[in-house]
């Protein structure tokens, strides 16, 4: 497929009013997203796991203006209050999807949205929120196109929040989604992402991931900005084929369910994406004195327990403790006595590898 097979037709009856909800989940990559190109793919291939419970609800009032133009008029409220804070990321996202969508140009919008997890924790909601309002796109657009199959609305719904934020892509399906071309990986591509298509140990389909939220403050380097430090990184191509590398590695270790190496590369991952930005230049740190105690705490305990628990970061201080669902209970109470005292405000999420979006 290409980009022209996402282009809509020239619609007729298009309706006056229509409104859609989607509630949409956070993901967190096991081999990570960092650099990419002028058009929004990636670098590498990246995969990861979809969340259940830190979601995204948005519902998007489309009203039919008296004439089509190309003058994006939205509106955008975070559960009650209006707010500006997430506009220019949003009027850029329908600017770049309007030559795919260009229905849009007839309406004005009004968008509502309300996350599950604290709005300042910290945690990226760019993935949850660019892919719940995809998701309403799409409905519009299944709405106006009746041959529309399930599998096209699901990858243009992929497509699309690809442009709105990269990692949002991997945010529409549930259980462990793969963005990227890859050799080696079949029907893979830079345009969406897919389910990833090998099997998978039992084991990782309800991983569990508990979210520490170290810093809830903006971050001093955005995602976006992070990525464009990857172009002259003197670093960078040795990480684009370290992670198409990490993508075969984990490509075995899915299937026979190894947690020992399985707990390696995901470390192995995380650390390389911090110091890819402490290396870039100009360099900078995202992680916190708490962080580092929360993750030789976390290698003190699976040393001395042997229980498979590790830790994953994004691109900020926040903590992503992964362990299987056997034994939880013992892992949850060493997190609420020895990890919980590092978090701001003593707060984290319990999460787990989830079904996808849905619409409400
Ligand atoms: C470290 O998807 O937030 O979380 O495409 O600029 O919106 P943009 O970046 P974003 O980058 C996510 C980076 C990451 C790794 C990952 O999710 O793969």
């Amino acid at each position: 497929m290409s980009e022209e097979n996402f282009k809509a037709n020239n619609f007729t009856n298009l309706p006056d009013i229509r409104s859609y909800t989607w509630s949409s989940p956070s993901n967190i990559a096991l081999i990570k997203y960092w650099g990419k190109n002028k058009n929004q793919t990636p670098k590498n291939t990246s995969i990861s796991f979809t969340l259940s419970n830190s979601r995204t609800i948005t519902t998007l009032e489309l009203n039919k203006k008296n004439k089509a133009d190309n003058n994006i008029l939205f509106d955008v409220y975070y559960k009650n209050k209006k707010i500006d804070e997430f506009r220019p990321k949003i009027d850029l996202f329908f600017r770049n999807i309007l030559e795919h969508c260009s229905y849009l140009k007839e309406y004005s919008f009004k968008i509502i949205t309300a996350n599950t997890f604290p709005h300042s924790s910290g945690i990226a909601s760019s993935a949850s929120g660019m892919s719940a309002l995809a998701l309403c796109v799409m409905s519009l657009e299944r709405d106006l196109d009746s041959t529309m199959k399930e599998e096209y609305f699901y990858k243009k719904a992929s497509f699309l929040s690809r442009i709105g934020s990269g990692s949002a892509c991997r945010s529409i399906l549930g259980g462990i989604n793969l963005w990227g071309k890859h050799t080696e990986v079949e029907k893979s591509t830079d345009l969406y992402s897919i389910k990833y298509p090998y099997e998978i140990c039992k084991d990782f389909l309800d991983y569990n991931d508990t979210i520490l939220l170290v810093d809830t403050e903006a971050k001093k380097v955005s995602s976006s900005d992070g990525h464009k430090l990857m172009n002259n990184h003197i670093y960078a191509d040795k990480r684009y084929k370290t992670a198409q590398k990490n993508v075969i590695r984990l490509k075995s270790i899915l299937k026979n369910g190894n947690l020992n190496s399985f707990t390696s590369l995901i470390e192995e991952e995380a650390m390389m994406l911090h110091a890819l930005m402490m290396t870039s230049n100009p360099s900078y740190v995202l992680i916190k004195p708490n962080t580092l105690k929360i993750i030789n705490s976390i290698k003190n305990y699976r040393e001395t327990t042997k229980i498979p628990i590790c830790f994953t970061l994004d691109a900020g201080a926040n903590v992503h403790v992964l362990y299987p669902k056997e034994g939880e209970k013992e892992v949850e109470s060493f997190i609420e006595s020895e990890l919980k005292k590092y978090c701001k405000n003593h707060l984290y999420i319990k999460d787990k590898v989830g079904f996808g979006s849905i619409q409400l």
